[in-house]
């Protein structure tokens, strides 16, 4: 099989891609990145020699349409995914959630791929009161409240209209918060570790009572994998871990304690513009229909987590310069 992966240098493509080599040897395996902030080439070294790599953007049609042609199935990550990132400047969402989308869904049709699978969020649903005990699942209204998820929101939308239209054979996935590694360290768990290991605080959005569902990235691969195998056409799955609540705070502590750090290490900061307080799936349709469950724990794989970024400093040491240390500064000096 031929696959194209969009996004594969970022963090959950990335460790699709790895996931992919391992466990579907014989296929032909394209990726699509443009290598913007957040992606790496250094997330693919070690796997470099069993894939085809193109530099290029998800908007450019001529980019696009040659990297499309002749693949079996697209699989797109490809965004701008940092909420924060999408408050201070909108326009690249646009641009490259919707825009971009759409360029890949018209090449799609234009060369019969068999399958476009639209990697998206569970934060197109908005938010969950805190008190609340809903749960998200695909029959959840849509009500998307920062320009990131607004901008998923409408990708998603163009997807499915291309089944209804077109009758292209799509499938969504709607996933939690993931963590391991290769995770960009401007999300809360590589942040909050990476400030740790450089004798930093972590900064906890006023007041650190949010909840979000924290996912194994692995565990994210597993269920694309399914949904491509055995998901139907036109359909959408949700993903999520379903474990225990966890607030932001409660995180924090298990990663000082991994890191014999104490709560002078914690600073709270002024909170997010429109923050979900939120997050919760209710995963049971890709559970039923497909089999998938997590496998693993969420605490077991915060401390292999924290062990992969006490390996790697090389690499988020690299990460956290230049551009990063700008937008830092801007995202954090007036909280
Ligand atoms: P990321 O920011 O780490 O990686 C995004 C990748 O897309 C990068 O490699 C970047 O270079 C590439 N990219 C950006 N703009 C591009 C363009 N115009 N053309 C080509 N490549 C471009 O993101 P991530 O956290 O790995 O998220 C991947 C996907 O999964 C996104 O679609 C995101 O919405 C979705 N998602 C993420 C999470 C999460 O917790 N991180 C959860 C659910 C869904
Ligand atoms: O739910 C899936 C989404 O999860 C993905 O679609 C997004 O691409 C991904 O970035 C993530 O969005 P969040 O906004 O939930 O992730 P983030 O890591 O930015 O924040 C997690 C929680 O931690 C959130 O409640 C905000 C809080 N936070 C975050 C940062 C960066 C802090 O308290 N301090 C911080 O410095």
């Amino acid at each position: 099989m031929k696959i194209l992966i969009t996004g594969g240098a970022g963090f959950i493509g990335s460790n699709f891609v790895h996931y992919w080599v391992k466990n579907h040897p014989g296929d032909e395996i394209v990726v699509l990145d443009k290598l913007a902030y957040a992606g790496n080439s250094q997330n693919l070294e070690e796997v470099k020699n069993k894939i085809k790599f193109i530099k290029g953007d998800i908007c450019d049609p001529t980019v696009v349409d040659e990297a499309v042609s002749g693949m079996d199935v697209v699989v797109h990550f490809a965004a701008e995914s940092h909420v924060d990132r999408s408050i201070l400047e909108p326009d690249e969402f646009v641009q490259t959630n919707i825009v971009g989308t759409h360029r890949l869904l018209k090449a799609a049709l234009k060369h019969r791929v068999q399958r476009f699978h639209h990697v998206s969020t569970d934060e197109v649903f908005g938010q969950i009161p805190l008190e609340s005990k809903e749960k998200w699942n695909e029959e959840s209204p849509y009500n998307p409240r920062s320009p990131y998820s607004a901008s998923k929101a409408a990708s998603d939308h163009l997807v499915r209209a291309y089944f209804t239209t077109y009758g292209l054979p799509i499938t969504i996935s709607n996933c939690s918060n993931n963590f391991g590694p290769f995770h960009f360290p401007e999300k809360f768990i590589p942040l909050a570790i990476t400030n740790l290991l450089e004798g930093k605080k972590i900064p906890i959005y006023k007041p650190g009572n949010q909840v979000r569902d924290w996912l194994y990235v692995d565990d994210h691969c597993e269920a694309i994998d399914l949904v491509l195998k055995k998901g139907r056409a036109g359909e959408t799955y949700l993903v999520g871990a379903d474990h225990r609540e966890y607030t932001n705070m409660e995180v924090a502590k298990m990663i000082l304690r991994l890191l014999d750090k104490g709560d002078e290490f914690l600073e709270i900061v002024g909170d997010r513009p429109g923050h979900d307080v939120k997050y919760a799936i209710d995963s049971s349709k890709i559970r039923n229909e497909l089999g998938w469950a997590p496998k693993h724990g969420f605490e077991e794989r915060l401390k292999t987590t924290v062990e992969w970024y006490r390996e790697n400093t090389g690499w988020w040491q690299a990460v956290k310069s230049g551009e990063y240390l700008k937008y830092f500064e801007q995202n954090y000096q007036n909280r």
